[in-house]
C-alpha cells in the first residue's frame, strides 16, 4: 500500500473512532498512526528473516510512541490503538480488522504455553483501557472487552467480558443472567465462586445429614432384629 493510501485511511479511521480529533492534521500526532506505519516495515523485514533490524524498528517505536508491537504479530486493517501508551503487542497475536486498543492494553502470553502463545482477535473487537489478554485463545468478532480485565481463556463472537478474571456478562447485547445474593450490582466472580462452593457446601451437608439417619434407622433396625431373634432362641431353649 503506498504511504498516501495509508496516510489518507488513517485519518479516517481515526476521525471514525476518536471524537477528540479536530483536524485531520492531528493524525500525525497520533501515536498509534507512527506505531502502525513502522510495524507495517518491522513485519515486513521480519517476514524477510531481518530479524535483527525488525526488532530495532520495533523497540524504537516502543521508546518513542509507548506502543511495543512484535514484529512478527499479524495484524489485519484498520486497527487504532487510542492514546497507546504501555500497549504491548506479542509476537504470534494475530489481530483482526477494525479492532480498537486503548491505552495499558496487553495482548500477550502466560508463559506456559510454547509456539502460539499470544491471542487472536476477531474482527471489530475494543479492548478497553488497562485490560490484559493472556493466552493463545481467540476473542470473538465484535466483543467489547471491559477497562482492567484480565481475560484468560476464549470469548465467544459478539460478547462483552468484564473483570479480574474476565466473565462474559453480556451476549448478543443481551444481558447474561447473574446469581440472586450478589448485592452489589457488579458482576463479581470471587463472590459468583463463593457463592456456588457455599451453595455446594449445603447440598453435601444435607446428603451427609440423610445418610447418617439411615445409618441409624439401619441399626436400629439390626439391633431390634438381634433382640428378637435371642428371645425366640432363649424360648426355644
Ligand atoms: C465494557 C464496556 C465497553 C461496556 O460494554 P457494554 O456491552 O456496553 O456493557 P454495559 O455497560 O452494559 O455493562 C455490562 C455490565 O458490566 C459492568 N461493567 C462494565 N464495564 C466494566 C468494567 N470495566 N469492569 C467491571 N464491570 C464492568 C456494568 O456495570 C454492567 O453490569 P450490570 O449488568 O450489573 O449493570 C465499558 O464499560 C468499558 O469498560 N469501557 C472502557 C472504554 C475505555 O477503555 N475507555 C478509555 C478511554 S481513554
Amino acid at each position: 500500500m503506498g504511504l498516501i493510501k495509508y496516510i489518507k485511511e488513517e485519518m479516517q479511521i481515526i476521525r471514525e473512532r476518536d471524537p477528540a480529533i479536530r483536524s485531520s492534521m492531528e493524525v500525525f500526532l497520533y501515536p498509534s498512526f507512527r506505531a502502525i506505519l513502522h510495524y507495517r516495515l518491522a513485519h515486513k523485514l521480519y517476514k524477510r528473516k531481518h530479524y535483527f533490524w525488525a526488532r530495532w524498528i520495533s523497540q524504537r517505536t516502543a521508546r518513542k510512541t509507548g506502543i511495543e508491537i512484535h514484529p512478527g504479530a499479524t495484524i489485519g486493517k484498520g486497527l487504532f490503538i487510542d492514546h497507546g501508551h504501555g500497549v504491548v503487542i506479542g509476537e504470534t497475536t494475530i489481530i483482526g480488522d477494525n479492532v480498537t486498543l486503548y491505552q495499558g492494553v496487553t495482548l500477550g502470553g502466560t508463559g506456559k504455553e510454547k509456539g502460539k502463545r499470544h491471542p487472536t482477535i476477531g474482527n471489530n473487537v475494543m479492548i478497553s483501557a488497562g485490560a490484559k489478554v493472556l493466552g493463545s485463545f481467540t476473542i470473538g468478532e465484535n466483543s467489547k472487552i471491559g477497562a482492567g480485565s484480565v481475560v484468560l481463556s476464549e470469548v465467544p463472537p459478539n460478547s462483552t467480558v468484564v473483570g479480574v478474571p474476565g466473565r462474559v456478562v453480556k451476549r448478543d447485547n443481551v444481558r447474561l443472567p447473574r446469581e440472586d445474593m450478589d448485592q452489589v450490582h457488579l458482576p463479581d466472580p470471587y463472590k459468583r465462586d463463593v457463592i456456588n462452593l457455599r451453595k455446594e457446601n449445603d447440598c453435601l451437608k444435607g446428603d451427609l445429614k440423610n445418610i447418617c439417619d439411615r445409618f441409624d434407622r439401619l441399626e436400629k433396625m439390626i439391633l431390634d432384629i438381634n433382640k428378637t431373634m435371642e428371645s425366640k432362641e432363649n424360648k426355644d431353649k
